[in-house]
């Protein structure tokens, strides 16, 4: 269950000059969001709209295959470790953050139930790479390869070191050891993969990579972790079923998105993600990269120059009142904070009476679970008194149900946004051209023109 608090963006709380008049712009815009909301449930179907992860509720079979998969696996290994970049791993790592007990790769074996330890190797920088050879037993470690394309130099380039060493640790036997998740045509990945005997798991058409957490691209290391995955979509479908309702009234994502959309129009370009929950930390980096990739946009659909997009910034409470929050309250009045709270944590500390002095003496008896909820508060008070807009999603526990929930109104609310803005939310032309210049770079063929261009733009940049 899902709660919005968008009392605190409303003018007659923080001010008309950054407040907005939420009742009547609820009003003015019921019209186009409803056409919106529609036009997406009507769209969502269409090939080429990708839009299809609006339908990942409903992949029975998919999760059928997943689970039986991890029935199979069941006790041989001891680690996972997923290969992936960007949309590829960003909902993995969030969503195991999030529910998996916290430290999970440092428990024993019996405190995981048997269950593996799971890595995301989510970038290409030398020494974590290594590290994590140093201290994985490949014998014991399924590698989950994870690319839509299947060629993404960062994620192949960790799939050739860790087959080869495998290859050469295990004999023929490594194949065993590796499951690869691919477009289902597509991609040099899938021809490998099909070639080795690897498993594959599809990531389906018209899904792309920052919507498909809840495609097997997550539900596969979610399935081998132990996560109830029947739970993480029956908590999308339920959710799905509100976020189709046409009255934004009453549709949670619709005003998220209008409330974003709108603040950014009165000069708030900056939209801040906060959870409240250190396991809900990466929750703030996966919708840094949905916000951020799906409406950063240069032209919108009429082809009009807009350069389009607010900056997400990640923020994680209570630590960064120790960091970020001088500069929310006193600093430009550019963002838009948006809070995770959670009501229920999964355990309870008390904070012992152990100390009478005034200044820690009055924490005694209350439990962190109080104080952490009581910093949420107060820190949303405080940039209410500085004129400064913010809203509040609660969740009553972190669990798959709540989780998921939270997830796909993230993505309902990036969809519905993006039509706000009238761009595509479903590309990402952006992130072509350096990825040009890095194949041009690294020498692969066919790029040769630009590597020439580019030797002569490294002299002067
Ligand atoms: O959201 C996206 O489409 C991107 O972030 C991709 O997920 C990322 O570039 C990785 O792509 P691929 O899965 O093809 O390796």
């Amino acid at each position: 269950m899902l709660k919005l608090n968008c009392k605190t963006a409303d003018s007659s709380v923080i001010g008309e000059e950054h407040g907005l008049n939420l009742e009547l712009e609820f009003n003015n815009y019921a019209e186009k969001v409803a056409d919106i909301i529609k036009n997406l449930n009507q769209r969502k179907d269409k090939p080429g709209e990708r839009l299809q992860w609006m339908n990942l509720g409903y992949n029975e079979e998919t999760v059928w295959y997943v689970k039986e998969f991890a029935s199979l696996v069941e006790g041989r290994f001891d680690n996972i470790l997923v290969l992936g970049i960007g949309g590829s791993a960003l909902g993995g790592l969030a969503v195991t953050e999030a529910l998996l007990k916290p430290y999970w790769n440092f428990l024993t074996k019996e405190q995981r139930n048997n269950l593996p330890r799971i890595f995301f190797l989510d970038n290409i920088d030398p020494d974590s790479i290594n590290g994590i050879l140093d201290i994985l037993d490949l014998k014991k470690t399924l590698v989950n390869v994870i690319t839509k394309s299947g060629d993404t130099a960062e994620t192949m380039s960790q799939y050739m070191i860790i087959k080869d060493r495998m290859e050469k640790e295990l004999g023929d036997d490594y194949r065993k050891n590796i499951v690869a998740t691919t477009d289902k045509k597509m991609g040099i990945l899938r021809q490998l993969a099909d070639q080795e005997g690897y498993k594959i798991f599809y990531v389906p058409d018209d899904v792309g990579g920052r919507f498909s957490v809840f495609s097997s691209v997550g539900l596969v290391p979610f399935a081998l972790v132990g996560l109830d995955i029947d739970q993480l979509i029956n908590g999308i479908k339920d959710i799905d079923l509100e976020l189709k309702n046409t009255d934004i009234h009453q549709n949670i994502a619709a005003q998220c998105a209008l409330i974003q959309y709108l603040m950014d129009k009165k000069g708030k370009n900056i939209s801040v993600m906060m959870p409240y929950s250190s396991r809900l930390k990466y929750i703030a980096d996966w919708y840094a990269q949905l916000w951020a990739e799906s409406l950063g946009k240069g032209v919108n659909r009429n082809g009009e120059n807009v350069s389009a997009g607010q900056t997400p910034v990640k923020a994680l409470g209570a630590t960064d009142q120790h960091s970020q929050i001088q500069l929310y309250n006193e600093g430009p009045n550019d963002k838009i904070i948006t809070f995770i709270r959670v009501g229920d944590f999964d355990t309870t500390l008390e904070i012992p009476r152990i100390f009478e002095y005034t200044g820690i003496g009055y924490l005694g008896g209350k439990t962190i679970n109080d104080l952490i909820n009581a910093e949420a508060d107060s820190t949303r008070v405080s940039l209410t008194d500085y004129h400064k807009p913010t809203i509040t999603i609660t969740i009553d526990k972190i669990n798959e149900y709540n989780i998921a929930q939270l997830l796909y109104m993230f993505e309902v609310e990036t969809a519905i946004a993006g039509e706000l803005y009238n761009v595509n939310a479903f590309d990402q032309p952006g992130v072509e051209q350096a990825k040009d210049y890095t194949y041009a770079l690294m020498g692969r063929a066919g790029y040769e023109g630009s590597a020439d261009t580019l030797r002569q733009k490294m002299e002067i940049v």
